[in-house]
Parts: structure tokens; C-alpha cells; sequence
């Protein structure tokens, strides 16, 4: 399938990450998010981190006002296009939450359009089964997505020949390099990283080194580029907590257990950046 239009569920970080590389190589997105308020902020982190790019001659002025010009805010998933080629939804990491609006758009959405979730580790399998499974997806960006080069796209088991070559073309024309994973819990990218996250984290709470030693170490010492306690704040503590949670009941291995002290930051709210504190404070 030539893919020409997209809508993109959730207008959070990833979300409007992923609007921003549609618009950006030059397709139509819609942008749906529940509430006037959340899709203006997604229009403004877009129109910020464009700013990025235009001040180092990436995009010129005109091109910005371009770009935004694709992107159509939609208030309510019920008045997404019914006549895109591609939903991809990136709403909470809450299966329950994602079956939901798949089951709306499912009635709504013509029948050969193909659905993707970004999801970071829910089962592609499970999502699809109640929609159209041969044409469903998942198509997980990282994050920053307008830097980040990767895209996993995660085969589920009913997902066609067709749906995934379509995917990976699109991907590419997107400027990303795709990478084809079967569905497994975390795929690849969080199956490797989280139980990373999670041993700083219990490393830190046996008093192993300090929370900015242990970064240093993987900084300096792995030339990562940022520590995994900076990074879990950057992805998050909730997500890192809901990803671990479908690691350990996924495969049903005490390897996977989140540390406790993930456990209790993230009960005390404090969830990283977004909410101004995580294992660090910021302003
Ligand atoms: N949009 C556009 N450009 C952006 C951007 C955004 N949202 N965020 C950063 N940039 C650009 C900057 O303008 C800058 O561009 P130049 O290199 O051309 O100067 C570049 O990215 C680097 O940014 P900064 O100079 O501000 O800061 P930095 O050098 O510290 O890099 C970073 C920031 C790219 C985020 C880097 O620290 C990094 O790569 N961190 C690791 C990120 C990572 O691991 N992401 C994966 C998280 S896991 C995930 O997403 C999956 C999941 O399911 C949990």
C-alpha cells in the first residue's frame, strides 16, 4: 500500500514526535488527541522543536509554516479521518486504554487502512486480535523521534507480508532505519534496556555509588549519552515501571521484578522530567 495519510492517536511526547516526522517528509497528519488544550500543547512542542532544526539550517522559515500547515489538530478519536491510510496510536501504555480506541476506530476507519501502535512492549498479538490482525502493527519510535534513527516494527503473529513490507517502506521514507522484531515482550529495545534501568536503580538503592556516579559510569565508561537514571527520568518512571511489569508477567521471570525503589518514586509521583522530579530534580 502507498501510504499518502495519517492520524496519530495521543499527542503526547511520542505522539507528537511521530506527527512532526510525518509532516516533516511530507504527509498529511491528523493529530487526536481528548482535549483543545492537549493537542495545542502538542502543536507547540512540535512548533518548538522545529525551532531546533531551523536554527541549525535543517528547515527554513517557510518550510516550518509548511510543515505545521499538514498537521490537523482532531479533538476525540470517533472524528479521526475515516479514510486514512495509517492510524498510529500512541496513547498511555494501558492495554486496556489501546484495545479501546482500536475497537472505535475499527468500525469507523475504511477496512483496508492499516493500524500500528507504538507501543513499548504490549503484545502486538494481543492488541490485534479483536480489530483486523493481518493489517495491524507496531511501530515503536524512540524518543527524541525526530533524532532518534530507529524504528522496531514488530511483526504480530497474524500481521501479513503485505502490512509489514508497506511499513518498513514507509519507515525508510521517513528517514528511519527499521528493524524487524517478532513479538516478544519489550521486543528488542526495552527487553535490553529496562532490566539496565532497573539494575542502576537497585544499585542505587543498596548505596552501590551515588545516583551520579552510577550515570557516570555508563557515560564515561560505555559512552552512552546520558545514564540510565537520566534516561529513566527522560523515558519516564511510570513507563520504565509498566514496561518491567510486562517483562516479569510476560515471561514469568524474577529476573524482570522491578526494584522497589522504582516502585516507591514512582507512588510518590515522582515520575522524571515531566513531572519535574525522578531520581533527579529539575527546574
Ligand atoms: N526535536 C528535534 N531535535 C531535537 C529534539 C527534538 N525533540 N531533541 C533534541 N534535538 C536535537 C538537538 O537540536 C541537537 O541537534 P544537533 O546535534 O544538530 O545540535 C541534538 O538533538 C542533540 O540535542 P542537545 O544538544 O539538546 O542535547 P544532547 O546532545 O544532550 O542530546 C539526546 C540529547 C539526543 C536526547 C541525547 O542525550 C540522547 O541520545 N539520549 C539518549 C536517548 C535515548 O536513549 N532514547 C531512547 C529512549 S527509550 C525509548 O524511547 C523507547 C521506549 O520505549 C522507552
Amino acid at each position: 500500500m502507498n501510504i499518502k495519510n495519517v492520524s496519530v492517536i495521543g499527542g503526547g511526547t511520542m505522539g507528537n514526535g511521530i506527527a512532526h516526522v510525518f509532516a516533516i517528509n511530507g504527509f498529511d497528519v491528523s493529530l487526536i488527541d481528548i482535549k483543545q488544550e492537549f493537542v495545542d500543547k502538542a502543536i507547540g512542542s512540535i512548533s518548538k522543536n522545529l525551532d531546533r532544526q531551523l536554527k541549525k539550517d535543517i528547515i527554513s522559515k517557510e518550510d516550518k509554516e509548511k510543515i505545521l500547515n499538514r498537521i490537523t489538530p482532531v479533538i476525540g478519536a470517533e472524528n479521526t479521518p475515516t479514510d486514512v491510510d495509517l492510524v498510529i496510536e500512541a496513547i498511555i501504555e494501558d492495554k486496556d486504554a489501546k484495545l479501546s480506541i482500536f475497537n472505535k476506530l475499527n468500525s469507523i476507519i475504511k477496512p483496508d487502512s492499516i493500524f500500528a501502535s507504538n507501543t513499548s512492549s504490549i503484545s502486538i498479538t494481543e492488541l490485534s486480535a479483536a480489530t483486523r490482525p493481518d493489517k495491524f502493527i507496531g511501530m515503536h519510535f524512540m524518543n527524541p523521534v525526530p533524532v532518534m534513527k530507529l524504528v522496531e516494527i514488530i511483526r504480530g503473529y497474524s500481521t501479513s507480508d503485505e502490512t509489514f513490507g508497506s511499513i518498513k517502506e514507509l519507515s525508510e521514507k521517513l528517514g528511519k532505519v527499521p528493524v524487524e522484531v517478532f513479538d516478544y515482550p519489550g521486543f528488542v529495545a526495552n527487553r535490553i534496556l529496562m532490566p539496565m534501568i532497573n539494575e542502576a536503580t537497585f544499585a542505587l538503592m543498596e548505596g552501590v555509588a551515588s545516583k551520579e556516579d552510577i550515570d557516570t559510569v555508563m557515560k564515561l565508561g560505555m559512552n552512552h549519552p546520558m545514564g540510565p537514571l537520566t534516561l529513566a527520568d527522560f523515558i519516564g518512571l511510570d513507563v520504565c515501571l509498566a514496561i518491567l511489569e510486562v517483562l516479569y508477567n510476560g515471561f514469568s521471570d524474577s529476573k524482570y521484578r522491578p526494584c522497589p525503589l522504582l516502585k516507591k518514586l514512582v507512588a510518590a509521583n515522582k515520575l522524571g522530567r515531566k513531572t519535574g522530579e525522578g531520581f533527579f530534580k529539575y527546574d
